[in-house]
């Protein structure tokens, strides 16, 4: 079984998608963590972002693995350097990589197999998974989004002014909505989820109900 999550960055995506794999037992896919680690590589090579042949080529020769929580790229564990700023900044570049895109893909589907995976990304009910057995679009109001990233980045030590991370978040957003390949919106067939004043444990229960066929 396929249960597919996407919705925009900060609405708690992430630890709805992992809680909910573990309560049921599936496996879990980040794939935000594989455009992620596609960034990394091209930076630790000095590739040029604007050069679109030779960050699809990066995509199509670094070996991405996922092992229990950690990201591996050639064997190298890669998870926290995934997540610094530069990354994030960088990850525009591969996500609007058309090719990249039907590369990853490409894996996600492969690497789901035939398992039961909850996965999570963008384009997961729309593109990767579109025959997926539940789809959800997990969203949150912007200014709450803004504010748990801000508590993500103070939690790192870093104090960023909400205006700056709501800033960036709505730049994110555009670029994520207008993608020509792979926009994030939410399938015909998603349930949108609104976390703005829920707390991810009750997501994970709401979205438990319905897969249970108890709401
Ligand atoms: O979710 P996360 O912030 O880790 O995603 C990293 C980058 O990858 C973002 O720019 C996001 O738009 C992009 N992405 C994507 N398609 C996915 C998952 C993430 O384009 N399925």
């Amino acid at each position: 079984m396929i249960i597919t999550i996407d919705g925009p960055a900060g609405a708690g995506k992430s630890t709805v998608a992992r809680q909910l794999a573990n309560r049921l037992g599936f496996a879990f896919l980040d794939t935000g963590a594989m455009y992620r680690a596609v960034a990394w590589a091209c930076l630790q090579r000095d590739v040029d972002f604007s050069d679109v042949d030779a960050v699809a080529d990066v995509a199509r020769t670094i070996v991405i693995q996922f092992d229990g929580d950690e990201v591996l790229v050639d064997g190298q564990n890669v998870s926290g350097e995934i997540r610094t700023n530069d990354v994030t900044a960088a990850s525009q570049y591969t996500a609007g990589n058309i090719e990249v895109r039907e590369i990853l893909v490409e894996q996600q589907r492969r690497i789901a197999g035939d398992a039961d995976v909850v996965t999570e990304g963008r384009d997961q009910g729309t593109v990767v998974f579109p025959a997926a057995e539940f789809k959800f679009f997990i969203t949150a109001s912007p200014e709450s989004r803004a504010r748990r990233r801000q508590e993500e980045f103070a939690a790192r030590g870093q104090n960023i002014p909400l205006e700056q991370v709501l800033a960036d978040q709505t730049d994110r957003d555009n670029r994520d909505a207008a993608r020509k390949v792979g926009a994030m919106k939410p399938a015909a067939d998603a349930i949108e989820v609104d976390t703005s004043d829920i707390d991810a444990d009750a997501v994970v229960q709401r979205l438990l109900d319905i897969i249970r066929g108890s709401a």
